[in-house]
């Protein structure tokens, strides 16, 4: 849990370069929050019950004033804003974020806010979840749109990491830099032959970056079934239950994927958890314990 916290923060930091017309501008200017930050003007829900210190705003809204310390923090143009100021973070947030966060998160139901469970129990979406990826709630739509008409906060390629690593499997590892670029390599063309067909024959999209990158959105939805309509092809996923996860059982290949991948799991990190085989998938856009997915660019070779 603090890991993931730790690379929030990071992933924040490490994105502060890449100046841009709000950074020199106040929030009260632009509106322009910072990127992946914490959803504001929502209400508190009832069990949250912050140290006073915490103002709201009426209404039991949250504001700037409710968790910095700061002074006209939302007068203040970004690249003015002094981010370690020992009160910009209320209760000294900045040395104990995690603490922080459970001034108001119930530490065990809120653990780790999973963003994925972006419904309530009435169906009905959670806005701000929306808005943490989101710079404004797509309205639902049947036909797909570009990637880039998503309107994300960050380019797509960064969206995922920073609450997940950058390699967080096996997998994901071998198509991090992955291209179906350029068209004139036939595996590429193949791949991308493939992807065609898949759209147009089971309407499943797999989406590419511009550069026909292989992303987490490739083979991962972010959203949980029930956000997009099933009529939209990057809204096709597995059946899955997005609270309970990924599901897995023990499975007798643990020893033959230890002694296959000796040298790359020592390559990759000593912690790697054990080999398991999936026994429920979840935020798939197609099932990979049967090859489907894998199979929509590979071919078997003999
Ligand atoms: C629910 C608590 C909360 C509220 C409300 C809130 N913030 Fe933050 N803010 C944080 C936390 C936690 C961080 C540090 C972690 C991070 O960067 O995400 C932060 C970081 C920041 C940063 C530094 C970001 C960076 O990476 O450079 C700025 C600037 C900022 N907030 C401005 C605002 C403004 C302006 C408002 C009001 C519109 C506001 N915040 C409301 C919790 C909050
Ligand atoms: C001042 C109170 C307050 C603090 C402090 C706070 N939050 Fe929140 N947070 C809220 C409120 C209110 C919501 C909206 C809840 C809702 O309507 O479900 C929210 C929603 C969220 C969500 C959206 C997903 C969900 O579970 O509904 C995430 C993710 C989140 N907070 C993470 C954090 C993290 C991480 C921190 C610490 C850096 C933090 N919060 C600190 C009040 C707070
Ligand atoms: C974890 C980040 C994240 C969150 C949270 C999130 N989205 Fe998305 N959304 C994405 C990404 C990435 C894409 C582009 C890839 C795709 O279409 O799956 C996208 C695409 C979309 C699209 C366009 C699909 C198309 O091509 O027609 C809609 C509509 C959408 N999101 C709605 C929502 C709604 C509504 C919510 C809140 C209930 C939400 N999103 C929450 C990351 C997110
Ligand atoms: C080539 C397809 C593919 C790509 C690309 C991919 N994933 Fe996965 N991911 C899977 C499959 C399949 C699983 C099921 C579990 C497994 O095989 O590890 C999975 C599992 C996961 C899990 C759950 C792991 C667990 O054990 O609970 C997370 C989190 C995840 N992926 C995040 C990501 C992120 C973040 C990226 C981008 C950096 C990414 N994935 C890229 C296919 C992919
Ligand atoms: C705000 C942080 C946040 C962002 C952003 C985010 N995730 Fe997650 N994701 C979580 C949390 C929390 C879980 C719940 C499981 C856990 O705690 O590891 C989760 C679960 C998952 C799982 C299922 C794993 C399981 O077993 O529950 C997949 C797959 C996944 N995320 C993919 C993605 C992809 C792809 C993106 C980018 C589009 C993304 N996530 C963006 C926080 C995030
Ligand atoms: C969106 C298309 C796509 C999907 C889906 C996909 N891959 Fe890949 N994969 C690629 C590309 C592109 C490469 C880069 C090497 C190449 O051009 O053959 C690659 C490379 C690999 C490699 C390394 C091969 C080598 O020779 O270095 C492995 C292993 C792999 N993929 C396994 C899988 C598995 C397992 C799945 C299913 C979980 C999967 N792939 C799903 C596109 C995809």
């Amino acid at each position: 849990m603090k890991i993931w916290f730790f690379l929030l923060l990071i992933c924040n930091f490490a994105f502060a370069d890449e100046s841009t017309d709000w950074q020199t501008q106040s929030y009260k200017q632009s509106k322009h929050l910072p990127d992946l930050h914490h959803a504001v003007d929502v209400k508190l829900l009832d069990e949250m019950q912050p140290p006073a210190e915490f103002f709201l705003k009426e209404d039991r809204k949250i504001g700037c004033k409710t968790c910095h310390g700061l002074e006209k923090l939302a007068e203040t143009p970004y690249d003015k804003i002094d981010k370690n100021a020992p009160d910009f973070l209320r209760k000294d947030g900045y040395k104990k974020l995690e603490t922080f966060c459970a001034n108001c998160h119930d530490k065990k139901v809120h653990e780790r806010p999973n963003i994925h469970l972006m419904l309530e129990e009435n169906g009905e979406i959670k806005k701000e979840n929306c808005l943490f990826c989101h710079s404004e709630i797509n309205k639902q739509r049947d036909k797909l749109r570009p990637l880039v008409d998503t309107h994300l906060r960050l380019p797509v390629e960064k969206i995922c990491v920073g609450c997940h690593l950058k390699t967080p499997h096996f997998n994901s590892v071998e198509h991090t830099d992955a291209k179906l670029e350029p068209d004139s390599k036939s595996s590429a063309r193949k791949m991308k032959e493939h992807l065609k067909n898949l759209e147009q024959e089971k309407g499943v999209r797999l989406p590419l970056g511009e550069k026909g990158d292989v992303l987490c959105v490739t083979c991962h939805s972010p959203h949980p079934q029930g956000v997009l309509g099933e009529q939209n092809p990057t809204g096709k996923q597995v059946e899955g239950d997005a609270k309970k996860g990924i599901e897995y059982k023990n499975h007798s290949w643990n020893e033959v994927m230890k002694a296959d991948k000796r040298e790359r799991l020592e390559k990759i990190a000593a912690s790697l958890p054990a080999y398991q085989r999936i026994e429920k998938e979840v935020l798939l856009r197609l099932p990979a314990k049967d090859g489907t997915l894998c199979l929509s660019c590979h071919e078997f070779e003999d």
